[in-house]
């Protein structure tokens, strides 16, 4: 963790204490309404639930602090990433995706950007600077991209994107504020699944968007209120709760996979291993210069698709499951779900349990 995040970390947990009255609960009350008593001139306070709620304005203060940028909250990571595409996008512009990097977005232009007339092209994550950026209105970046955790670099896709005439957005779901920092790189936008890590405990959708310039902002913040994809109140507190123990749960997680990741590289039975933070990975070496911390997902490929469902199946302290980012270590085969992986690649996603109980259960698992 560096000096920067440590003191943002330290600082998060009581951001909300500046505006507090005396008698004021400490804890971010839950707000659950729809009407807000509004007579005579509504300007300047919360007038109705689609287009402002306190308990969505507790949470964009913390992931705003965490982003150092005004950051607007969603119901989903796709809702996100949506609202960023079609509020910034128009008709006879051409976007560019990661090849692979979440799966929905690809199916998302296909579906519906193409048919409006937006045009989409992909690109593998680890080649993104090859063929360069001429043409593209927006360029899209994952990195490391899931789930084959391949990365590209950040500085070098915004400064030539831009200097293309593009917008660069990153989705930066799988590192976190705390674990990369793409508006410090240069990006214009960053979206984020915060139903992963930042909530942390698998029982709630969310997304943000974070940037720097308020053009772009104010447009995000008119598509939420006008197209009508907006959080609902409990998600928000339940994120905002989460929010304030991910400096924690983040670091535990990341010396977890960092330990586990170099034990399962010398294990006879894994046939390949990525992660950011081994030496010999091809992303190592770019992954120590942009990245604060190397993170929590670890790609490991079994010898087949049999081997490695069993592996989950067995394994004591392994949630089978989609998604990742909970405090639970889950995993799962994700060829089963069509992404161009070996059959027996798992995306393990390591969680809170103490370190050696975990790759006790890990180790048990692959020797059975
Ligand atoms: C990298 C990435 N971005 C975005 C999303 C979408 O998030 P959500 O499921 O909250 O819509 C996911 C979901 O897995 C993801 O992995």
């Amino acid at each position: 963790m560096t000096d920067s995040s440590s003191d943002r970390a330290a600082r998060l947990a009581h951001l909300r204490r500046e505006g507090l009255e005396k008698g004021d609960p400490v804890p971010l009350p839950l707000t659950m309404a729809a009407m807000f008593h509004l007579p005579g001139d509504p300007a300047g306070v919360s007038q109705y639930g689609r287009f402002a709620n306190p308990t969505w304005d507790g949470v964009e203060k913390l992931l705003g602090h965490l982003e150092d940028a005004p950051a607007l909250a969603f119901p989903s990571g796709m809702a996100a990433i949506s609202a960023v595409l079609f509020s910034l996008l128009k008709t006879g512009e051409r976007v560019l995706l990661p090849a692979d990097g979440y799966y929905t977005v690809r199916v998302l232009a296909e579906r519906f950007l193409a048919p409006m007339g937006i045009g989409f092209d992909t690109r593998p994550t680890a080649g993104f600077l090859d063929g360069g950026f001429d043409g593209y209105r927006l360029v899209f970046i994952e990195t490391p991209a899931n789930p084959g955790l391949d990365l590209c670099d950040i500085a070098a896709v915004a400064a030539r994107a831009r200097a293309a005439g593009a917008l660069v957005v990153a989705d930066n779901t799988t590192m976190t504020p705390y674990g990369q920092r793409p508006l410090d790189l240069g990006v214009d936008v960053v979206v984020a699944a915060d139903t992963k890590a930042p909530n942390g405990h698998s029982d709630a959708l969310f997304g943000h968007v974070a940037s720097r310039n308020e053009t772009i902002v104010a447009s995000v913040r008119d598509w939420r209120k006008l197209a009508g994809g907006i959080p609902g109140p409990f998600e928000a507190w339940l994120v905002h709760r989460g929010l304030e123990t991910l400096e924690v749960r983040f670091e535990r997680m990341c010396n977890s996979a960092e330990l586990i990741a170099t034990r399962l590289r010398e294990h006879p039975r894994v046939r390949a291993l990525r992660y950011p933070g081994l030496k010999d990975d091809p992303g190592h070496a770019l992954a120590a210069r942009q990245m604060q911390r190397f993170g929590f997902l670890i790609g490991l490929t079994l010898a087949s698709a049999e081997e490695a469902e069993t592996f989950i199946e067995r394994c004591t302290l392994i949630q089978p499951a989609t998604s990742f980012g909970g405090v639970h270590t889950s995993a799962e085969r994700r060829a089963r779900w069509g992404d161009a992986v070996d059959p027996g690649f798992v995306r393990l996603s390591v969680g809170c349990e103490p370190t050696e109980e975990l790759w006790k259960a890990i180790a048990a698992a692959l020797a059975a």
